[in-house]
Formats: C-alpha cells, sequence, structure tokens
C-alpha cells in the first residue's frame, strides 16, 4: 500500500500512517497550503476545511488581482516565506544581494519514493525501503531562483512523519540565509495547551502545561546547545487530553544546538508551529549553487492521550534513530568513580573500587574526569588527552589490563570539545578556542570552547582521543560536554560567514561523532553535558543512552525522569545510584528508593564502593540482579507513568510493561507517609483484560481487568521516601 499519494486532479498531497493523516494541497497561484494533520481520516480530502473571506488589513498578493480573499496572512500554509503580506512567524527568512528580503515560495514539482531521505552530516531518523517513504515537494521564489525542497519521511508502522528542508540558490546572485526553520505546522483553532520541558542545570527538563495565548509564545535556546533550560521537544494538545485520552502532537527537533520552537495564535485564532536552528546570531551565505540543509523534525500524533505518544517516541527512537548495537541489548551495569574520588585519585583507588565492582557483580568500571594532563581540578588540562602519570603511574593500558584482568569491561571520560587555559595546547594554539578577537573571553568552568568550526582542531583533537582509544581495548565512551557555548567568533571564517558559527560547531560535533562510533562500532557511547545538557534527538543518534543529569538525588530523579520520559526513550537515561546523604542535595533516602529509581533508566553505581558496609554491599548484589531480570522492559517494554511528581504530593509511580503484555511491573516511592494513612489506590495500565496474573510477592491471581479498573492499593509503611514495588506475571 501507498502511504504518499498525490492526486493529479485535486492537487492534494496525502500522507498517511497507522493511526494518523497529514494533507495539503496546491492552491490558486501555486501555493502549497496545509489541509490538516491529525487522526486518520481515510482517503476523503479533506480541502472543505479552507475557507477564503476578504479580511481587512490582510493583504493579497499582486497575482490575485481582484480576488480579495486571497491573502497568505491568513491561509494555513506549508512553509511560509518572509514579505508576501502574511505578518505571522515565518518558516524562512533571507537576504537579497540587493538588501531586499521578499521569498514568495510556488509549488514546482515533487517526487515520492520508496525508503527515507537523508540528510548530510546532521543526525536523522532512517528507513529502508519496507519502512518508510520519502515525499520532496520543490517550492521556487521565482525571482530569486531558490529552491526550497521541503522533504517528508513517512514511517507508517511507528506513526511518526519526519520533515527538513533542503535550500538550494539555483540563482546568479548571492543569497543569505537569515532563517531556516525545519517546518511549519498551521492549525485551525487556538484550544490547546503547549506542554513543554524547562530547567537548570542538575533539574532539566521539568514539565509544564500552558494554555496558548494570542500572540507568540516560543521554547529556545541561544547557548549553542540543546540546553538544560528547555528541551527540544514539544508536544500541543486538547485541553482535555490526559495520559490515557484526547488528541496530542509531539514536535520533536533533531539537533544539539540552538533551536527555537515558536507558536503563535494569529487573529484569526488559528495556530502556527515553526520549529528549527535559532534565528539568532544566525545567517548562513548561499552563493550560487550552493545548499543548505535544516535539521529533522520528527512529528506524532496521538489521539490516545500522552502515554501513546510518548510509546510513538520511543519506540521510533529506539528502532529508526539510534543507531548502536547496544539499543535494545542489556547495557553493562557501570560503577563510574566521579562522585566517588572526583579529581582525587590514583591507579590503586581505581583498582580498589573496579575489585569492590566485581564482587558485588557490576560490569564495568568507568574513568570520569581527571585521568590526562594536568588535570587535578577543573582549572587545567583540558586538551592534553594524554594519561596524567602522576595519578596512573604506568600508564593507562597497564590500569586497563588489570582491571580487565578481574573480568570487568572498562570505560572512559572526555571531553572533546574543550580546552583549557591552562593546557599545553592552549599555550601552543591560543587562536583554536572560539574568541572575540580585541575582547576578553567569558569562562565558565574555567574552561573555553574549542574552534571545532576548523577542521584541523577536530582532526587533531580525534587523533588525540584515538590514541588513547586504540592503546587499551575501552569498552565504553562517556563524551562529556561542560559549558555553554559562547565567545562566539572563529578566527578562520570570514566576517560574512561568522552567522555560521553556531551551526558550524554543531556540524562539527557531529563529525566527530561519526568518526568515533564509525571507528568503535563496539564501543557503548555515553553522551554528557553536565548531565543532561544536551539531552535531544541528535544525540541519540551517535550515543543509545545520556547522562540525564548531574543531580543523583533519587527523589529529584523523579522529577527529571518523568519529564525526560515523555519524549525519550527510558533505556536512553544514564541513572546511577549515589551515596547518602546525597551530594548535590545533602537528602537521605533508602538504599532500596536509590536502586527502584536508577532502575527507570540505563542502572549503574557513582559511589565509594569501598565505603559501603558489608549489608549495602549485599543490598547492592540484590539490586544488580534484580534490574538484570527487569532490563528488557527497560529495554523494549511500554512505560506508562501512572502519576505525575508535579501533581501527586505522595507519592510518584511508573509501570513497564512487556510487548506482549505478559509481564509488568510497577515501581515507584511514596513521598510521605503519614500517621492513620489514607489507602492510595494505583490503577495498572496496558495489560490484557481478560488474561490472568500472578503478584509474584503474594502469589494472589488477579485479572488484568481488576488491575487496570479495580486498581492495587499501595503498601503502607512507616518511613521516609520508602520504595513501592509490584510484579506480576500472566498465567492465564
Ligand atoms: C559533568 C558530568 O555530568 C559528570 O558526570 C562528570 O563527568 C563531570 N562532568 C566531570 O567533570
Amino acid at each position: 500500500m501507498k502511504h504518499i499519494t498525490y492526486n493529479e486532479e485535486t492537487k492534494v498531497f496525502r500522507l498517511n500512517t497507522n493511526n494518523s493523516s497529514y494533507q495539503m494541497q496546491v492552491r490558486e497561484h501555486a501555493t502549497l497550503v496545509h489541509l490538516y494533520y491529525g487522526a486518520n481520516v481515510g482517503d476523503t480530502e479533506v480541502t472543505h476545511r479552507i475557507i477564503s473571506l476578504d479580511r481587512g488589513f490582510s493583504g493579497n498578493p499582486y497575482e490575485a488581482g481582484e480576488d480579495r480573499t486571497f491573502s497568505l496572512d491568513v491561509l494555513p500554509q506549508e512553509y511560509s516565506g518572509y514579505g508576501n503580506g502574511d505578518y505571522r512567524i515565518n518558516g524562512m527568512e533571507v537576504e537579497h544581494e540587493d538588501g531586499s528580503d521578499a521569498v514568495r515560495l510556488c509549488y514546482e514539482s515533487h517526487q515520492i519514493r520508496k525508503g527515507k531521505y537523508s540528510l548530510s552530516g546532521l543526525p536523522a531518523m532512517y528507513g529502508d525501503e519496507d519502512e518508510a517513504e520519502t515525499l520532496e515537494i520543490v517550492l521556487c521564489d521565482n525571482i530569486s531562483n531558490l529552491k526550497v525542497h521541503l522533504l517528508y519521511g513517512v514511517f507508517p508502522k511507528l506513526d511518526v512523519i519526519t520533515r527538513a528542508v533542503r535550500i538550494k540558490n539555483e540563482g546568479e546572485k548571492q543569497i543569505t540565509i537569515q532563517r531556516a526553520m525545519s517546518m511549519e505546522m498551521d492549525y485551525p483553532n487556538k484550544n490547546m495547551d503547549l506542554i513543554h520541558f524547562y530547567g537548570r542545570h542538575c533539574m532539566e527538563r521539568l514539565k509544564e502545561r500552558l494554555p496558548l495565548h494570542h500572540g507568540v509564545q516560543s521554547v529556545e535556546s541561544k547557548r549553542g546547545t540543546s540546553s538544560h533550560q528547555h528541551n527540544p521537544f514539544v508536544i500541543l494538545c486538547d485541553k482535555k487530553t490526559t495520559e490515557t485520552h484526547g488528541d496530542c502532537y509531539g514536535f520533536a527537533l533533531v539537533y544539539s544546538g540552538n533551536y527555537r520552537c515558536e507558536i503563535e495564535v494569529d487573529q484569526m485564532e488559528q495556530t502556527r508551529l515553526v520549529m528549527g536552528i535559532h534565528p539568532y546570531h544566525f545567517s548562513y551565505r548561499l552563493n550560487q549553487g550552493d545548499m543548505f540543509e535544516t535539521p529533522e523534525v520528527i512529528i506524532a500524533y496521538s489521539a490516545e492521550g500522552l502515554g501513546r505518544l510518548s510509546h510513538i517516541y520511543h519506540d521510533a527512537y529506539r528502532s529508526n534513530l539510534i543507531r548502536s548495537k547496544y539499543v535494545n541489548t542489556p547495557r553493562p551495569i557501570l560503577v563510574n568513580n566521579w562522585e566517588a574520588t572526583y579529581f582525587d585519585f590514583n591507579e590503586e583507588k581505581l583498582f580498589n573500587i573496579a575489585k569492590e565492582a566485581k564482587e558485588i557483580g557490576l560490569d564495568m568500571f568507568v574513568l570520569d574526569d581527571g585521568w590526562f594532563g594536568k588535570r587535578d581540578s577543573d582549572y587545567s588540562g583540558l586538551g592534553d588527552w594524554t594519561v596524567n602519570e602522576e595519578k596512573i603511574r604506568g600508564g593507562l593500558p597497564k590500569l586497563v589490563k588489570k582491571i580487565k584482568g578481574i573480568g570487568m569491561k572498562f570505560g572512559i571520560w572526555i571531553e572533546p570539545e574543550m580546552i583549557s587555559e591552562d593546557s599545553e595546547l592552549y599555550r601552543k594554539h591560543p587562536d583554536w578556542c572560539l574568541r572575540i578577537p580585541e575582547r576578553h573571553m567569558n569562562r565558565s568552568r574555567h574552561q573555553l570552547n574549542l574552534d571545532i568550526t576548523r577542521k584541523e582542531v577536530r582532526e587533531y583533537v580525534m587523533g588525540q582521543i584515538f590514541k588513547v582509544l586504540d592503546s587499551c581495548s575501552v569498552d565504553y565512551v562517556k563524551w562529556d560536554m561542560n559549558r555553554s557555548v559562547d565567545n562566539v567568533y572563529s578566527l578562520a571564517l570570514p566576517k560574512e560567514r561568522q552567522g555560521e558559527v553556531f551551526h558550524r560547531y554543531v556540524l562539527g560535533v557531529y563529525e566527530m561523532m561519526e568518526a568515533l562510533v564509525q571507528r568503535y562500532p563496539d564501543i557503548l557511547f555515553e553522551n554528557c553535558s553536565g548531565g543532561g545538557g544536551r539531552f535531544d534527538a541528535g544525540m541519540l543518534y551517535y550515543s543509545p543512552q545520556i547522562w540525564c543529569s548531574d543531580n543523583t538525588d533519587a527523589i529529584d530523579r523523579l522529577k527529571i525522569q518523568y519529564g525526560t520520559s515523555f519524549g525519550y526513550p527510558i533505556s536512553t537515561m544514564g541513572a546511577h545510584l549515589s551515596v547518602c546523604p546525597n551530594h548535590q542535595t545533602g537528602r537521605t533516602t533508602p538504599q532500596e528508593t536509590r536502586g527502584i529509581v536508577a532502575s527507570a533508566g540505563t542502572f549503574g553505581f557513582e559511589l565509594d564502593l569501598e565505603h559501603m558496609s558489608a549489608e549495602e554491599k549485599e543490598l547492592a548484589k540484590k539490586q544488580i540482579q534484580e534490574y538484570k531480570a527487569m532490563e528488557h522492559l527497560v529495554q523494549t517494554g511500554d512505560y506508562h507513568r501512572l502519576s505525575s511528581p508535579f501533581k501527586n504530593r505522595d507519592y510518584v509511580v511508573w509501570q513497564f510493561v512487556s510487548k506482549d503484555k505478559k509481564e509488568t511491573i510497577v515501581h515507584g516511592v511514596m513521598l510521605r507517609n503519614e500517621a492513620n494513612p489514607h489507602i492510595h489506590l494505583i490503577y495498572l495500565r496496558g495489560l490484557e483484560s481478560e488474561a490472568v496474573y500472578k503478584d509474584m510477592e503474594t502469589e494472589k491471581l488477579y485479572t488484568g481487568a481488576a488491575l487496570m479498573k479495580a486498581g492495587m492499593p499501595l503498601p503502607v509503611k512507616q518511613g521516609d521516601f520508602t520504595p513501592i514495588q509490584f510484579r506480576f506475571c500472566k498465567v492465564g
């Protein structure tokens, strides 16, 4: 069956996934009009949605002649240019050689093909001929001969559609792009809420839901990364939409740099959403024949609430975005030495942690920051990727051999995008960082961004890293990035190209990561940016997991992991059990609870195992075994948010269900145990109503319907932050 069709007569494009439809039409004056995105409407072409009226103060393009009802100011468009009487936020803006900036995009041609398009140098979903189809529509600004190729990737089974834009200057004059959004989406009404994920370092991706209002609202980052402050994933939903009911639309930008998602409710109560690279400090010069590609946006629609929307993204990322061979296989459970030692260690200390780790059943030791250069604090050493022999006597290969000798895997931390002023590299190449001539540089964590828009810089750094990785057999690499991008100026680029620095920086990161994953396909990569400062779909193309937050406190993590779960698979969230009192909050929580919370992610430990008591170690052993037994659910199951940590102050519960519905685990934390307590019932989801499930602890039997409709009471306990844990298996 064809999932993309074009009707020559009516000029309607129909894109269908199993449960959604997307339609557009070439209308008067070759204008590509957006008709619909939402529940699958089958074969009906919904052209009746467009009603044109004469609107005061909404002008008409010259070619409309006497027709005052044709105005781009009110028509829903597929991708709009600036300067045509459409005063809303636009998809694109350019500057022509003569200083003018109008772009009128008219339909020219299209092509439908099997398989998913790809982008050069940018991460994107992939799909072969059986999985995806591509629609490429060419729009043209006839005066400048600027061609705008709208790319659509349709994944019928996954229920997602991807969008990106390829812009080619086929004219004779130079054109400078000032704004090139990856997509535009027009809705006929404004009765929706916006859900977005804001935060800060150590408190990322906190969910907020707000009604749309007239005018423009936005979600964005200008920090050169996707940022801790605002995640490039947003949801528009019906006002009544819940976890289990109602319409919702997701928009995920597959990009790790500056971005903006703007939503405008216009004078006619229509809503327009655009998403793409932030126009701030962005311009891109296209000489004759040059081409520019925007990053991709993955859009998804669910008629069954936010839970289903999350499942769509989780499944799509796990099957057609994350490329790592580890995506759906058990990952090594690691111990990371960061919170155990910070910069203060030697090879003996590291080996002892690895030895303890082996004893409690962990699989891998990860050596974090501080192993290289003169790196005794965060004031120095970045850029010098040779081992610090004062700390690791005998060198890295010797230590790795020793650790591997006891049957542990070995992982290592790197931060390739950075340079410390106190480093050999900086002394040799002070011009290799981003810096604005004649101005002092803004420092952050006392480090600077390398100018990785420069090929020689990228090659040098990766060469150094490759030497390290080649010298000992490394199983895992954690790629960190510990400051926002600043001092945005490349000494290697001419004045008129400085607006490209932010984007070229991101392309540089992608090129370096691609080199790494191509050269070491067997290494497991984890991304990180001061925790979750670059937790985005772009990074997942290179690594199957991202360190979720520098905050390892189990109670704060409830909010962080809850927010992250809306747009990202649980198996992508790095989550570690750390010591109490917690280093970030000073809070004390039971080890069981810390284990439960860290199990909703890629589980690991981050504490000094030598300081654990025998009892704690016994419990850790059990927790590792329990995680191993449930890891398949984390990796391939469906995840249900049974309660919200933002609404419910008594408890937080979540549930994993295997795809075959034979097994389910409910985990959670009791936030407040009260005297003479209320009974709290929780209602499971995603089970077979008729099937019989056994509570694996009490051995009691329940129908799926009973668990979902009659609910389960939470255990009554005493103490602070007690764990909640149920496991049910289908027995009939
Ligand atoms: C920030 C990371 O998120 C931490 O886990 C740790 O790797 C430090 N950087 C090291 O500098």
